[in-house]
């Protein structure tokens, strides 16, 4: 998987990158890294420690990951209701809404041991937090998540 976050992008890709990272690594039959192995292997080493502080098991990692931006996109998503409501803040509103759900779901494929969703969903949260950040870095304004 080649996802290359910028340093510029919301802490949210930063989680979801490092999930996905874990998911990776587990999909590797040869994969004998550790959890603090995979945070060696981002350029969000701090960060990605900071989440994933004292969690070996990749499962449980993943999880953290994903609850920590589940928490993050509900702040988001109340914090862009007070943006005013150009169509930017309209549309991502939507799309931070979506990628809940999609986050949501990703943690019930994770517990259902259900791959192919999960990184769908993932992949899916993914693309939205994307377009939300290109869409106000365009516009020259701060996303709701920095
Ligand atoms: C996310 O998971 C649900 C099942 O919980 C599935 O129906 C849905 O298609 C998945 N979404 C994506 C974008 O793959």
């Amino acid at each position: 998987m080649g996802i290359n976050i910028k340093h510029q992008c919301s802490f949210p890709l930063v989680f979801l990158a490092t999930a996905t990272l874990l998911l990776a690594g587990q999909a590797t039959a040869t994969a004998t890294a550790t959890v603090s192995d995979l945070c060696a292997a981002t350029e969000y080493k701090p960060l990605c420690r900071a989440t994933l502080k004292g969690i070996t098991d990749p499962n449980a990692a993943i999880e953290a990951s994903i609850n920590q931006v589940i928490l993050k996109s509900k702040h988001a998503y109340f914090r862009s209701r007070t943006m005013g409501n150009d169509e930017t803040t309209e549309i991502c509103k939507e799309m931070y809404d979506d990628a809940i759900t999609d986050l949501e779901n990703s943690l019930k494929a994770l517990k259902a041991k259900d791959k192919g969703t999960l990184d769908s969903n993932l992949s899916a949260a993914i693309s939205y937090y994307s377009s939300c950040d290109d869409s106000y870095a365009e516009m020259g304004q701060e996303s709701p998540f920095s």
